[in-house]
């Protein structure tokens, strides 16, 4: 899959193809990119991409020009009609199951505003798609193009070495992760929980589902389906009775 990107800060975006899991991915030619300076689709002297809005107000407009020249310019080179997403905080949230529609959609160019958006003839007549990574508001659409990418070459086959990390991920199986711990056994008067040393495969994967079910319940119950929950809160009824400390409020 190749990841085209229209921005103002070519350098900026590179770099998240240059560290760990998406690093490997480029070295093994299992994702492409291809960056490009919205300033090289401009004509006048000063390379400007952007301008005042009409109607005034504060801040300033991306024109369309560049990004018109630049998308086409794409999809002449590449000889396909590639779908344009820009990255604004008024798009359709990313979750996880956008990035593997993504992931499966195949190549695409992802376009990164900055200052108060681009001309709106863009969004009209160009833009196929608009995504938004949450609710608050960045400085600009490349750190958000950087996880939409991210999250989506996560879903690409082989960019994950392990695909067992990927099954168990959240999102994925509905619930947050269970608590994970490495050596020391000790660490600071701080022990690591008895059944995790024990080697019963069958205890220790009924404590983590358990874990997992719990925390879900606590912190993000909405993912929870009605089965789950009445089955979190029996969970919790059996520690009470038992005087359990172990499924108490963390
Ligand atoms: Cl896609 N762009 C900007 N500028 N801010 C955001 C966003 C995108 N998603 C959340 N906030």
């Amino acid at each position: 899959m190749t990841f085209h990107v229209l921005t103002i800060f070519p350098h900026f975006v590179r770099t998240i193809f240059e560290w760990g899991v998406l690093r490997r991915a480029a070295e093994a030619d299992i994702i492409r990119h291809d960056v490009r300076d919205l300033r090289d689709y401009t004509e006048d002297r000063h390379r400007t991409t952007d301008d005042v809005p009409f109607g005034g107000g504060p801040g300033m407009v991306m024109r369309a020009e560049p990004i018109f020249r630049a998308v086409e310019a794409i999809r002449g080179e590449t000889g396909a009609p590639l779908p344009l997403i820009y990255l604004t905080p008024g798009g359709e949230l990313l979750t996880h199951p956008l990035a593997v529609e993504l992931a499966q959609g195949g190549d695409c160019i992802l376009l990164c505003g900055r200052y108060e958006g681009v001309d709106q003839r863009v969004i009209d007549h160009l833009v196929d798609r608009e995504i938004s990574i949450g609710n608050y508001v960045l400085s600009g659409g490349e750190l958000a193009a950087m996880v939409v990418i991210d999250a989506v070459a996560r879903q690409i086959p082989g960019v994950v070495g392990k695909p067992e990390s990927l099954e168990a991920e959240s999102f994925v199986t509905g619930l947050l992760d269970w608590p994970h711990y490495t050596r020391p056994e000790v660490f600071r008067d701080w022990q690591v929980p008895e059944v995790l040393l024990s080697g019963n495969h069958a205890r220790i994967l009924a404590y983590r589902q358990e874990a997992a079910l719990l925390l879900t319940y606590r912190r993000r119950r909405e993912l929870l389906s009605d089965e789950q929950r009445l089955q979190a809160e029996q969970i919790l009824a059996r520690g009470r009775q038992e005087g359990n400390d172990a499924s108490a409020d963390r």
